[in-house]
């Protein structure tokens, strides 16, 4: 069974994603990890963002790979953890450029299709709906405002002693919001057949509830 998670950054696909592939014993695969870690590798590398062939010549042989632990999960590119460098302002603001060119992004699907053959799994990204997982039993599209969604980023970063402002992130998720939405491959998009969820003044529990009440109405 495959469940697909997509919307704009901070709507809380990971954490539900997470949360439902947990209670329902199937694997979770975060597709922006994976889009972060090529971030990190070109970002260290010091290859310009927009030359997709030396992008593809080091991502091609690059192991992104994934360790569940009880909080969420640890991500290794070549075998080294990366889990909190792909989380780094500076990996977060130039993803989406990296996403953006088309090599990187067929590289990518064909990952995470990889990945979906042989497991039960909940992925959750941008276009996983749409492009990666078409024919996905349940499709989500989760939404929030603005707002909530810098709300939540800035209550996560007072957590980890990280202060930027409100306003800060509320300009830094619009703008990202908007490369996402309007690049020319895969842009972050509902599929026809995805169901809708706005979290803006939903608990998280009122959500995964939501979604494994959807995936109950498949299995009967
Ligand atoms: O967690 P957050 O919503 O901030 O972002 P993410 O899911 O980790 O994704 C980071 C970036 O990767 C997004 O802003 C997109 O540019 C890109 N991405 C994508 O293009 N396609 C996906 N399936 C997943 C992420
Ligand atoms: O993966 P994505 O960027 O869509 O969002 P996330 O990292 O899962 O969620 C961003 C933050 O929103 C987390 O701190 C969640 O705990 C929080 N959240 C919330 O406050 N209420 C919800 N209904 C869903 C998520």
């Amino acid at each position: 069974m495959q469940i697909a998670i997509d919307g704009p950054a901070g709507s809380g696909k990971s954490t539900i994603a997470k949360i439902v592939a947990n209670r329902l014993g199937f694997i979770y695969c975060d597709t922006g990890a994976m889009y972060r870690t090529a971030t990190v590798m070109a970002l260290r590398l010091g290859l310009k963002l927009d030359d997709e062939a030396a992008i593809m010549a080091h991502l091609k042989p690059l192991a992104i790979t994934f360790k569940p632990t009880p909080e969420g999960q640890q991500v290794f590119m070549d075998g080294e953890e990366v889990t909190l460098a792909i989380r780094e302002p500076e990996t977060t603001n130039n993803v989406s450029q990296v996403a953006a060119l088309p090599a990187v992004r067929a590289e990518m699907v064909q990952r995470q299709r990889d990945i979906a053959a042989t497991h039960d799994i909940v992925m959750d990204g941008r276009d996983i709906g749409t492009t990666v997982l078409p024919d996905a039993e349940v499709k989500i599209f989760m939404v929030a405002s603005v707002k909530a969604r810098a709300q939540r980023r800035h209550e996560e970063n007072v957590a980890k002693g990280i202060m930027t402002s409100v306003a800060t992130l509320e300009q830094e998720i619009a703008t990202r919001d908007h490369k996402d939405a309007t690049r020319a491959v895969s842009p972050l998009q509902k599929a026809p057949d995805a169901i809708e969820i706005d979290s803006t003044n939903m608990t998280i529990a009122q959500e995964v509830d939501e979604i494994l009440q959807l995936v109950a109405t498949k299995i009967q």
